[in-house]
């Protein structure tokens, strides 16, 4: 099925689960401003995609990474700033080239839902006093970041799972989805969903994700409520 771009043809339920997670961690939790450069590993996935849409509301300079042309077109139309593409650039090099250009120093928040090597490489472009979200591991590798390289460069490392806000801090995870809300009744954020497939198709959407081609989130719809049967 083609992209599908959505802001108010479904109701938000699908907002929290794109938007959620990258709005506390870049506004509550890194306090992202217009002042700061921000960089976003797996910018064209679920939580990537919603972190430079979040990013370019903030006025931060954002800088994205992805693979393949189709997610790097899809980035650049969103205003980002600066995007990486893995397929045939080096991402330090890349990066540090845009940076001079800008005559910028470095990141200043590193939005990691990626992990493995990416991460290690891409803390080699940090600035002092930068903040690192740890948001996931789409990689499969947790990456290890060393206590003396934190302590001399002054880095703040977040620790950061939405899901545990619902029971910690439900006060804030309300007002964030409010604000939310707000954004897309303004047309500011889009959820975008790549593919979608009826419930009996289910494994076609996980497919889509495993093989890389999901841009933004995959969307399983019942279609078909007649013919589903629970198997409890
Ligand atoms: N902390 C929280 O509260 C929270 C909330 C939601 C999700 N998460 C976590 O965040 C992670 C991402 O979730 P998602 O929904 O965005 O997943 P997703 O839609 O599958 O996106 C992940 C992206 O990571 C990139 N990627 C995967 N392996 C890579 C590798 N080896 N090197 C470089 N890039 C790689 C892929 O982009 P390219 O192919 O373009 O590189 C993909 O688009 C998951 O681990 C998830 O559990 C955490």
């Amino acid at each position: 099925m083609p992209a599908l771009s959505m802001p108010l043809a479904l109701p938000p339920l699908n907002l929290p689960v794109a938007f959620g997670a990258p709005h506390l961690a870049l506004v509550y939790r890194a306090n992202l401003t217009s002042s700061q450069v921000l960089l976003v590993l797996g910018a064209a996935g679920g939580v990537g995609l919603a972190a430079v849409q979040i990013g370019k509301i903030c006025g931060a300079v954002v800088i994205a990474v992805a693979r393949g042309d189709e997610k790097v077109q899809l980035l650049k139309s969103l205003g980002v700033d600066h995007v990486v593409d893995l397929m045939n650039q080096y991402v330090t090099a890349s990066i540090k080239e845009f940076l001079k250009s800008r005559n910028l120093k470095g990141v200043d928040v590193l939005y990691d839902p990626v992990g493995g090597n990416l991460a290690k490489e891409t803390r080699k472009l940090l600035n002092w006093g930068a903040q690192i979200l740890v948001i996931g591991f789409a990689s499969g590798e947790i990456p290890v970041i060393p206590a003396n390289i934190i302590l001399v460069k002054n880095w703040i490392v977040h620790g950061f799972y939405w899901g545990s806000y619902r029971i910690h801090q439900p006060a804030v995870l309300e007002d964030s989805v409010r604000e939310l809300i707000s954004w897309m009744e303004k047309g500011l954020i889009t959820v975008h969903i790549s593919h979608t497939y009826s419930l009996s198709k289910a494994n076609l959407a996980f497919s889509a994700i495993k093989d890389g081609k999901a841009i933004g989130k995959v969307m399983i719809v019942f279609d078909d409520l007649g013919t589903v049967r629970s198997k409890l």
